[in-house]
């Protein structure tokens, strides 16, 4: 069942749950009894329902939070504004699993290096976001070609602003499963461990002997990188590297 979906279940329940309780008279009748109840509730339905364990402290919080809001009385338009601008920056990430952050500095020289000296190259960053890593990149190589794929409305918008006047960039908004891969040297991947086996097939069923998929910070299951790049920067970064074309060794 899908992560979104079951969260939705583990509330109903706890709802349903906590108003059968008051209904019966199990309760006080308070409303700080019902959210507590609910929110107990809804957390074990998670835990019974084997959501990802930090799924359980956001039950926790849910209807307590909800409840605490609506007594500070804001204005409805303020939550439509946040919904909407949430919305456009993370678009289908309920069902990807893949939320918006940002390749730093440090990964941008990195993934510079991986580049071959003296000869023109094609990169495409599937999941582009905002473009971090590929319009620094392609004012480094003017000799090289970036695409972007970014599937969330906002981020992609804020690429095509910043990739303005860039010859060697190319950003679509779409989904980069549905695209093909074969006319690409470098595939680089900064999502989440959920997609990198699906990543990972279409990268070697597509990709060229001697192109590589980069993945920052996720590795593929069952597959052994050729080569694993420590960063050493704040943030622990790790690049993994496949040689993922036909040639490559298969996923498990
Ligand atoms: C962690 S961000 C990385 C952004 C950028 N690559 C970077 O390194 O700064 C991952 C992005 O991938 C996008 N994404 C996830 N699944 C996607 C898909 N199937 N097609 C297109 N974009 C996708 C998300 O919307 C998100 O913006």
């Amino acid at each position: 069942m899908p992560p979104a979906l079951k969260a939705f279940l583990a509330q109903l329940l706890g709802w349903l749950l906590a108003a059968g309780l008051a209904r019966f008279g199990l309760l006080p009748a308070e409303l700080w009894w019902l959210v507590g109840a609910q929110a107990a509730s809804a957390a074990t339905f998670a835990f019974a329902l084997r959501s990802a364990p930090w799924w359980l402290p956001v039950h926790l919080a849910f209807s307590p939070l909800l409840v605490a809001a609506n007594q500070l009385g804001v204005p409805p338009g303020w939550y439509l504004a946040v919904f909407i601008v949430l919305t456009v920056v993370y678009w289908t990430s309920f069902r990807t699993q893949v939320p918006l952050y940002l390749s730093n500095a440090e990964t941008v020289a990195a993934v510079a290096q991986l580049l071959p000296s003296g000869r023109p190259a094609r990169v495409l960053d599937a999941g582009s976001g905002t473009g971090s890593l590929i319009v620094p990149l392609a004012r480094q190589r003017p000799d090289c070609h970036f695409d972007g794929i970014e599937a969330a409305p906002g981020p992609y918008l804020v690429s095509r602003l910043l990739a303005r006047g860039l010859p060697n960039v190319g950003i679509v908004r779409g989904d980069f499963f549905a695209r093909n891969w074969s006319a690409y040297d470098m595939i680089y991947a900064f999502l989440s461990p959920v997609p990198m086996t699906r990543v990972w097939r279409k990268a070697r069923n597509e990709l060229r002997p001697g192109a590589i998929l980069v993945s920052n910070s996720f590795e593929v299951p069952g597959v052994a990188p050729a080569r694993v790049i420590e960063l050493g920067d704040g943030r622990g970064t790790t690049l993994y590297l496949y040689e993922c074309g036909r040639d490559g060794p298969s996923a498990k």
